[in-house]
């Protein structure tokens, strides 16, 4: 592994001794180049608080720490600061794939260790980092006689702010899980909302509240408590109580990413920075790529997942799909509708679903072996229908069964309100189940994609098997949804809101826009799908369109072309909301994709190819709306341009309402 890891500094200074007095106490952090500091203090009734400054404006204004229990006192009072320490580290590691091959992690360190003065004298360590681009911290629960098991009942952190700035957010607490269409409001007119939550604050800085690495804890949902502040709120578990804890234990880092421009959220890496290294060895195996399905004509009703006249997921049909998967130079085919399950009402109640018995069109052996050949995978596809204990009594015979097939990966989905009737996605429960599905596809070499899952907290540091949630309103909303689809500012959001959290199963690609067999058609032009593939980032992007769409269609070079994996990524101009446009480097190459987008308003903009080496000549072909182009009477047209460009190059880009460009620029030989 060619990692530059450097160590900077170790224990840097012993803020605090041991002392008995508990009152007014504070504690600074400040972040390697000094313009972000964090204030940590305890109050007269040595309640712990934190308070976070950047480029000397408050950012995030006085705000509790600390939990209330079950069966015992609370754990938010009463304590004194027993020791504290700060570290430093200045350390750049290597994603094994990503949208940046090398990250840097150049972070402060605070550890304060707090103990209850009185009483049961129990312990609580909080941990702050900063970083110059914001803040993670995390509670630890060190190992202890008077708090060993326990059950939290509230966890009190707050991220009170110092106006009624301005977030962009889908509800918690709603059936659909985090399948929403985004709005923006003031943050005291909010919901209960969900993460990642981006806030726009009145000093035009950009505010990002997330969390990472969610290991065995509850999820994070944000409540408005009016006057400016919101506060964690950890979902329940069925019989009420927030999250099981069983120390020593740690519990996520609570994330607060801080930008003056939108796009620098999307670069500044925070949170995987706050995950732990890889543990699942050696990961060559886990190869980006790109995938086509049979799966698009289930979601326009041609084709069905159950069995019938229409069973989609048939021999010869998945035979058809791996002929283009080889002929295009896919490495994936999803086959969903390929086992027993389907038949009956299987949205929220998969108790039927099996997951090593395929139904008597689809020939597995036949098929494994002819996906073989073509040197294509077919991805599995688990649909659990939210029956979480049915999909755990089959989980090792299923991986196997992947693995013995030659499926590479799987893509599992749990649609439902709620799992196993009672419980919330967002929950400890299911938390606890994605660990353990996660660990059983990397046991087997499989590549995990989960729909209708818990939120990414960037565990794909640590298990760089589990390649991609969706966990958004992806395209299939497109097809069926009774409020006409997404609109289209929905992709102009979600790079700076769900993308924040990691990679998205979206699946880009429509080319047939209009959706002839549909009442809805999709709510932008052909080449803002291409420019799609640019700008919501996964490692294994999908063609969703059927085949004939694609074939013959000069566009699709640009799909056939555009990298997957990434040496690193530029956001060149944004407005949340509004428009994006984000450069990639091909890893190991210096060809470079780009894709510009726009909402519903047209528009022209240019960029400088300076981030191209210089004194190179590449062939920039430009994939753009044409001037007869219109989302919606005419969404298909698009012209193809190709120029000889160099890093002087500048190019300008016109987009039509709902349009966008996308473009591949590849080093002349
Ligand atoms: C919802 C998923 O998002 C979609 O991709 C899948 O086709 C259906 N569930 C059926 O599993
Ligand atoms: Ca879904």
């Amino acid at each position: 592994m060619s990692n530059t890891t450097r160590i900077l500094a170790a224990v840097l200074l012993l803020l605090w001794g041991c002392t008995s007095q508990n009152t007014n106490k504070s504690l600074q952090l400040s972040s390697p180049d000094q313009k972000l500091n964090v204030d940590f203090y305890l109050t007269s009734k040595g309640a712990p608080g934190y308070l976070i400054s950047y480029h000397n404006k408050i950012v995030i204004d006085s705000s509790a720490l600390g939990f209330v229990l079950n069966k015992a006192d609370v754990l938010t009072k009463g304590f004194h600061i027993v020791n504290s320490s700060i570290t430093k580290v200045d350390t750049t590691w290597e994603q094994p794939w990503g949208e940046e091959h090398f990250i840097r992690d150049n972070h402060t360190e605070l550890k304060i260790e707090l103990e209850e003065l009185n009483g049961f004298k129990r312990k609580l360590n909080i941990i702050f980092r900063a970083f110059d681009y914001g803040v993670g911290f995390r509670y630890e629960f060190p190992e202890q006689k008077n708090l060993t098991n326990f059950e939290i009942k509230d966890e009190l952190t707050e991220f009170n702010m110092t106006a009624n700035n301005e977030a962009w957010w889908i509800p918690a607490y709603k059936g659909n899980r985090d399948e929403f269409i985004f709005k923006k409001n003031p943050i005291n007119e909010l919901p209960y909302v969900l993460t990642p939550l981006t806030i726009e604050t009145k000093d035009s800085l950009y505010v990002s509240i997330h969390e990472a690495a969610l290991v065995d804890f509850s999820s994070m949902a944000i409540e408005a408590k009016g006057n400016n502040k919101l506060k964690c709120e950890l979902f329940p578990w069925k019989n009420g109580v927030r999250t099981y804890v069983k120390a020593p234990m740690v519990s996520p880092w609570r994330t607060i990413q801080i930008a003056d421009k939108p796009g620098d959220l999307i670069t500044s890496y925070l949170i995987l920075n706050l995950n732990e290294p890889n543990k699942i060895g050696d990961v060559s195996w886990v190869k980006p790529g790109k995938y086509v399905g049979v799966w698009w004509e289930m979601h326009l009703g041609l084709g069905s997942w159950n069995q019938g006249p229409k069973h989609a997921a048939n021999t010869k049909n998945t035979k058809h799909y791996i002929d283009f998967a080889a002929k295009h130079k896919f490495s994936g085919v999803l086959v969903e509708g390929w086992n027993w399950g389907w038949d009956g009402n299987w949205m929220n109640g998969g108790e039927a679903f099996n997951f090593t018995k395929a139904y008597p069109d689809y020939d597995i052996e036949e098929l494994t072996k002819y996906a073989k050949e073509k040197g294509v995978y077919i991805i599995g596809h688990h649909e659990t229908g939210a029956a979480i204990e049915n999909y755990e009594n089959q989980l090792e015979e299923a991986y196997q069964f992947l693995e013995d097939n030659g499926m590479k990966g799987v893509k599992t989905g749990y649609v439902g309100d709620s799992l196993n009737n009672g419980e919330w996605h967002f929950g400890q429960y299911m938390v606890r189940h994605q660990q353990k599905v996660m660990e059983m596809a990397a046991k087997h070499h499989i590549m995990l994609t989960a729909h209708e899952t818990i939120k990414d907290t960037g565990l794909r540091r640590t298990y760089p098997n589990f390649i991609a949630r969706e966990d958004a309103r992806g395209q299939e909303y497109n097809a069926w949804s009774s409020d006409g689809g997404n609109p289209p500012s929905h992709v102009t959001i979600l790079p700076f809101t769900r993308l924040l959290s990691g990679p998205m199963d979206y699946t880009p690609g429509v080319f047939d826009l209009t959706l002839p067999t549909q009442k809805n058609q999709i709510n932008g032009t052909l080449a803002k799908e291409l420019a799609l593939y640019v700008i919501i980032y996964t490692p294994n992007q999908m063609a969703c369109d059927l085949p004939e769409n694609y074939e013959g269609h000069p566009a699709f070079k640009f799909i056939e072309d555009v990298a997957t994996d990434w040496e690193t990524t530029k956001v060149l101009e944004a407005s949340i909301g509004n428009y994006i446009t984000t450069a990639r480097q091909q890893r190991g190459t210096d060809n470079w994709f780009v894709g510009a987008i726009t909402n519903e308003q047209p528009r022209q903009t240019s960029i400088k190819l300076d981030f191209l080496p210089e004194g190179k000549t590449f062939i920039a072909t430009l994939y753009k709306d044409s001037p007869k182009t219109n989302y919606l009477t005419n969404p298909t047209a698009y012209e193809i341009e190709s120029k000889e460009v160099n890093s002087t190059s500048v190019l300008n880009l016109v987009m039509v309402g709902s349009g966008g460009v996308a473009i591949s620029i590849i080093e002349k030989k």
